[in-house]
């Protein structure tokens, strides 16, 4: 038994070698030492599968063998981890140099003249897939978003009365729709929608203090100082009643309007106005209301904002967390301008591409914490790269960027476009990047898996 299983043994670990290698070979744009992790890493998830009790299924009795058996050898992970990296290092070695040839004089490499052929057809295949899958999930039908965005219009033009009504000297900018609903970002469903409130302040009592001169280093979340105490003192600026230590209090300025709107306004009342039934969301940390028609569901969040220059920056206390100075620094709106100029500019799918990898991300729980903000900076960083978003690259790029985005998982750093400091990633714990990656991993080489949900 022991024989047997060792050699069965070897034959599994080579099937799982055979199958890092093959997607190896696909995203050696990634390069050899991102590859390499990921290929560790995927190991390590078969490994950790093998050791689970899998409940009595035979579908795939080899399979499931040469699992359980990969996971005895594994007793010295270090060696298995050795192993695999000589392997796939010789390997990637190897195909970077036929690449390169290839690249040269395509005639002179003797590749398999089936793969390219399968390839070519899984292209074509994926294109038209993609094409599908953008028009039957993504796309919203534009009686959809008109209903929504009315909806969500109502809701603000009474809001805005009513905080007139209850503070007259608040000085608050015109409250405005913002965010996916309204820019087309959204996919799957016009489920939410994003009310703008901006607060003015006075730029010669305020300045906006970057992230990386806080105590807290940290480059996306800033801090707005009072200036000039001694000459203006407290109450010469309307919102010193909401700042605390010589900082604008994001925590304050949302529990006054949670009091203020949320817990006072009559949302009843209102609701029989709207016809739908409008209430706040209880026990969350933004300021979310929630709509419910009598076939959809809407939720609206308000969000604060404070501009000077060209910094906009949010009271967004679910990511600024037990902080109450922080605010949050939104490159939204540079980033969906930035990627319509570039479509703009030559007829591109950017866009579209950003919206297809939203839905793949959306119908995924192991995805669902990629975000729109997420794909929208891999596009963009990958625009820099590549010049052709015609519609027929469109499963080129689309792939492109599922490589990209496993390069990034790999060495746990998404950079914002708009601010490299920023590291989107940042957020995210070991377990979930080891499950991104791994998912997507197993795309790289049937991306289809992701287009079936
Ligand atoms: C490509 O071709 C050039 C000259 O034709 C040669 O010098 C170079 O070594 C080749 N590179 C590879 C990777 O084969
Ligand atoms: C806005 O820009 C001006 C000049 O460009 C600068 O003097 C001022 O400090 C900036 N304000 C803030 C709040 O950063
Ligand atoms: C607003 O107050 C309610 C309780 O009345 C609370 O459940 C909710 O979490 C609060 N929202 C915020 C954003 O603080």
């Amino acid at each position: 038994m022991s024989h047997q299983g060792k050699r069965r043994g070897e034959d599994g670990i080579g099937a799982v070698i055979d199958f890092l290698l093959a997607n190896a070979r696909l995203v050696l744009g990634v390069g050899g030492a991102a590859v390499l992790g990921i290929a560790t890493l995927a190991v390590k998830r078969l490994i950790e599968r093998a050791g689970k009790p899998l409940d009595g299924e035979k579908s795939d009795q080899k399979l499931m063998d040469s699992w359980e058996e990969l996971s005895l050898v594994s007793a010295s992970p270090k060696l298995l981890k050795k192993g695999i990296e000589g392997v796939v290092m010789k390997q990637i070695v190897a195909a970077t140099k036929a690449h390169k040839a290839e690249l040269n004089k395509s005639s002179e490499v003797p590749e398999k003249p089936n793969s390219k052929v399968k390839r070519q057809q899984l292209c074509v295949t994926l294109q038209e897939r993609l094409q599908h899958y953008y028009q039957s999930h993504a796309v919203l039908s534009v009686e959809d978003v008109n209903k929504a965005q009315q909806q969500a219009l109502d809701i603000c033009t009474e809001i805005q009365g009513f905080l007139h009504t209850k503070h007259p000297d608040m000085p608050l900018g015109e409250m405005h729709l913002g965010g996916s609903l309204v820019d087309d970002f959204q996919v799957v469903a016009a489920d939410h929608a994003c009310l703008l409130v901006p607060l003015q302040i006075e730029d010669s009592l305020w300045q906006l203090i970057p992230g990386e001169d806080t105590i807290l280093g940290n480059p996306q979340f800033w801090m707005v100082r009072r200036l000039n105490l001694e000459y203006f003192p407290r109450g010469r600026s309307f919102w010193d009643k909401y700042s605390v230590g010589g900082y604008l209090s994001s925590r304050l300025i949302v529990e006054v309007l949670n009091k203020t709107v949320m817990e006072t306004m009559n949302w009843p009342s209102l609701s029989s106005t709207l016809d739908c039934v409008v209430r706040p969301v209880l026990g969350s940390q933004e300021l979310k209301l929630e709509v419910l028609n009598q076939k959809s569901h809407l939720f609206i969040s308000i969000l604060p904002t404070v501009q000077l220059n060209d910094t906009v920056l949010t009271a967004q206390l679910e990511v600024t967390g037990n902080f109450d100075n922080l605010w949050y620094q939104s490159f939204y709106t540079a980033e969906t301008t930035k990627l319509a100029e570039l479509d703009g500019v030559d007829g591109g799918v950017r866009k579209k591409c950003v919206k297809i990898l939203k839905t793949v991300c959306r119908s995924s729980p192991s995805l669902r914490r990629l975000s729109g903000q997420h794909l929208t900076n891999v596009v963009l960083h990958l625009s820099d790269k590549e010049s052709d978003w015609t519609e027929a690259a469109l499963a080129d790029r689309f792939q492109q960027a599922i490589a990209e985005i496993i390069g990034y998982l790999e060495v746990g750093c998404l950079p914002s476009y708009f601010k490299q400091t920023v590291n989107l990633l940042s957020e995210f714990k070991e377990e979930e990047i080891d499950e991104m990656g791994f998912l997507l991993y197993c795309a790289v080489s049937e991306p289809e898996m992701l287009l079936q949900a």
